[in-house]
């Protein structure tokens, strides 16, 4: 069987790695500036650009059996062109609803499922003025890792927001005043068949992920049902196959469902440790047409995100704990690698968290 990943970043190559003992083959689809360092080796990468035709792509990544993506911004002209040639799991109308906030937003509200209230407009939009603040504005398209968003505390913030915002469409949200942040990782094979991971609790900071801890603990049963049922009616809707990420937001015993990665994520990084199949392994075997693979968690998992490190931290390394390295070029802000411990005991789990952030200054 032959994968073909759209995009060459982290996920790509971890997806590669769960997938390489299996004997499944690789290849990567890669924008025309993209960096490709990350699956350098893992399998032959092909560079695409608009005006190169679907036909001869498919023929340059040697004729894949699937093709998924590794990103939610994956072109929609590129997968519905490629969608003649073989499955593309998940389904290209999956991405275009989650590449577009509007979009998913129409599609939780039309499934009765919770989020935060909003309104859509344009940067320069008069209407703004009458906003309760506090608010968050959100690009429709493109942003990630708090990336085209504004805070917005104060009057001063909408103005600047109205004064910088070009005429994009934005959703302005209102602020949730959450107790924890949480996401729900699900699965979904081509027969139907839903495995959930265990809830897992993210911690962000500027709007980037820093940690997460799961099973998260002491959790409401009525918060981790409602992440189970709602997240089981946004893959039934989509008729989705693969991994989803579904990010939440807990507050008392209610659960708003702040935004869907219809992929592998972040805050499933911990189940290469923690759980008996990971999420990587279990989007392959989903999109492959395999059974799924055992959800069931190891222990209490942690997972601390590199973020700027210089070098791979193998000195941090402990009894407990696995190094993974992205080997991108090196920026401060970004995210070049991950560590996860498996440990069974919550208070050491949570030293030696906090002893690889003092670590890294
Ligand atoms: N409405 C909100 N209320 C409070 N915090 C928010 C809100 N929206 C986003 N955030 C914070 O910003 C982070 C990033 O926002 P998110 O919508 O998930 O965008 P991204 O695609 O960049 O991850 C969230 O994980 C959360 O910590
Ligand atoms: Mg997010």
């Amino acid at each position: 069987m032959h994968i073909a990943i759209i995009g060459c970043g982290q996920l790509a190559r971890m997806l590669a790695l769960a997938g390489i003992p299996m004997g499944l083959k690789f290849s990567f689809i890669a924008q025309a500036e993209e960096d490709s360092r990350c699956v350098e080796g893992l399998g032959s990468i092909v560079r695409w650009q608009p005006g190169k035709s679907t036909e001869c792509l498919y023929h340059e990544l040697g004729r894949p059996d699937r093709i998924t993506a590794e990103n939610e911004q994956a072109n929609t002209s590129l997968l519905n062109g490629l969608q003649a040639y073989c499955p593309i799991h998940p389904n290209p109308q999956a991405f275009s609803i989650c590449q577009d906030r509007h979009r998913e937003k129409q599609l939780l509200e039309s499934l009765d499922i919770p989020c935060a209230d909003y309104i859509v407009c344009q940067g320069n939009d008069s209407h703004l003025d009458k906003l309760s603040l506090s608010a968050v504005a959100k690009s429709c398209r493109g942003g990630y890792d708090g990336k085209k968003q504004w805070v917005l505390k104060r009057r001063q913030d909408v103005e600047s927001f109205m004064r910088q915002a070009n005429r994009e469409h934005y959703i302005v949200e209102q602020w949730v005043p959450f107790d924890r942040e949480v996401s729900q990782i699900s699965v979904r094979d081509i027969n139907g068949t839903i495995f959930h991971y265990p809830l897992t609790e993210n911690q962000h900071q500027q709007g980037i992920l820093r940690q997460s801890m799961a099973p998260a603990i002491e959790i409401p049963e009525k918060i981790i049902s409602a992440a189970h049922d709602y997240i089981s009616r946004i893959l039934a809707e989509l008729d989705y196959v693969g991994v989803m990420a579904m990010e939440c937001f807990a507050l008392n015993d209610r659960l708003l469902v702040n935004e869907l990665a219809p992929r592998v994520h972040n805050s499933g990084h911990w189940t290469q440790s923690g759980s008996a199949t990971c999420q990587f392994e279990n989007h392959l075997r989903a999109i492959s047409e395999l059974p799924l693979g055992s959800t069931k968690s190891l222990g209490i998992t942690g997972m601390v995100n590199l973020i700027g490190t210089e070098k791979p931290p193998l000195n941090a390394l402990t009894i407990e704990s696995s190094l993974h390295w992205y080997d991108k070029i090196v920026r401060p802000g970004r995210k070049l690698g991950h560590i996860n411990i498996l440990s069974e005991d919550y208070h050491s789990l949570l030293q030696q968290m906090r002893s690889l952030h003092l670590g890294r200054g």
